[in-house]
């Protein structure tokens, strides 16, 4: 049997009729998606056993050069069902090259994007489950909301009838659903941010690529598309999620992987990131009366502790977890070094990658 053939006729008639059968190398299942009378199909996939045991989304060893220059490096990491994950690094590091190859408007040099393990970004079904929201804002002015959906929806060859259902279902799921006549132009900033996801969603895809959604709204509308991202996370679906703020990284994302000049530096979870780092933490003390010589004899007694002067403060990177605030003051006091004033920092993702790169996250 050729499966190839199968597998594509078949994506069809699931996507928009009510039964639909999948065949793949690794066996047969059958997929009931009754569009017209369970509401519930539309937006969940169901839990087939080894569906859901490969990764929604999948990259190997992504490379893209632009003459001689090495935008993206040999990127690869997976993203399960339900996952917010994060490509944090500043400007430049290849966040947005990633992210348009995976939606195949670039042509990588090497390496490969893969589909819960087996749709292969060649493969026509690719594009029917992937959602992206491209960085730059890509609606039409003159057209209403509900048009923009629906013109991109005709490029998914969703039918007439069933656009109809999910244009205002859409515009509703982004809070648009009282503007959906409203032409474009009218719009403020983050509403156009919000249409903008909106977009990428109206074909119900597994996997939303959002590159920078967040880029020059207000604090307001920013909150806005979190509860957006964490909704469609809810929903299931595998969420790829880059920034340059590290805010977003910490409050957004499961897991983050750390960019910086097109390779992935690091990757893992909040704290799996900052385990990584030896700053554990970092003490501000003011003191009367500090030198070089009284701090250098109390990082001594510390131990494990680096120091910066800053006027009558000092810096201690604290690389021994178990040292905490109160064994600086009294070993301080102990040494007759009046500390008037203390604060205490907490390792973030801003430290993990200075630690890592050597530079900061923002210029
Ligand atoms: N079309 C292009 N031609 C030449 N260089 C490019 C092009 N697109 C991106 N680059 C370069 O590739 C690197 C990565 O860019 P990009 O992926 O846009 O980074 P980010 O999205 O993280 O800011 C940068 O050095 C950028 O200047
Ligand atoms: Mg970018």
């Amino acid at each position: 049997m050729d499966f190839e053939r199968k597998v594509e006729w078949v994506g069809e008639t699931s996507r928009f009729s009510g039964l639909s059968v999948q065949i793949r190398n690794a066996g047969i299942f059958v997929v009931s998606r009754c569009y017209a009378f369970a509401e519930f199909t539309i937006e969940s996939r169901l839990p087939f056993y080894w569906e859901t045991t490969l990764p929604v989304l999948e990259i190997h060893n992504l490379r893209k050069s632009y003459n001689g220059v090495k935008a993206v490096d040999g990127i690869g990491f997976s993203i399960e069902a339900g996952e917010v994950f994060g490509l944090l690094g500043p400007n430049g590091a290849g966040k947005s090259t990633t992210i348009d190859i995976i939606a195949t408007i670039l042509q990588p040099d090497d390496g490969e994007v893969r589909i819960r393990g087996s749709i292969t970004s060649r493969s026509t079904e690719y594009k029917y489950r992937i959602g992206y929201v491209p960085q730059e804002i890509s609606l039409n002015e003159q057209l209403t909301a509900a048009e923009n959906l629906a013109f991109v929806g005709r490029l998914y060859d969703i039918p007439a009838d069933e656009l109809r259902r999910r244009v205002p279902e859409t515009l509703e799921s982004v809070g648009l659903a009282d503007r959906s006549r409203e032409p474009v132009h009218q719009f403020s900033g983050g509403m156009k941010r919000r249409l903008n996801i909106a977009c990428a969603m109206v074909h119900r895809p597994d996997v939303v690529l959002m590159d920078e959604p967040t880029v020059g709204v207000d604090p307001h509308a920013r909150a806005y598309i979190f509860e957006i991202v964490e909704r469609l996370a809810s929903q299931g679906k595998a969420i790829l999620y880059t920034t340059h703020y590290m805010e977003e990284a910490e409050r957004l994302c499961q897991r983050t992987a750390i960019i910086d000049r097109g390779k992935i530096v690091a990757v893992g979870t909040l704290s799996e990131l900052i385990a990584l780092i030896k700053a554990k933490r970092e003490i501000v003390i003011e003191a009367d009366a500090l030198s070089s010589e009284s701090v250098e004899r109390l990082s001594a007694k510390l131990g494990r502790v680096t120091w910066a002067m800053e006027d009558h403060r000092v810096r201690l990177s604290i690389a021994d977890g178990r040292i905490g605030m109160v064994d600086v003051i009294n070993t301080a006091h102990e040494m007759g070094i009046r500390v008037r004033n203390a604060a205490m920092n907490e390792p973030d993702l801003e430290t993990v990658f200075l630690e890592l790169t050597g530079h900061a996250l923002r210029d």
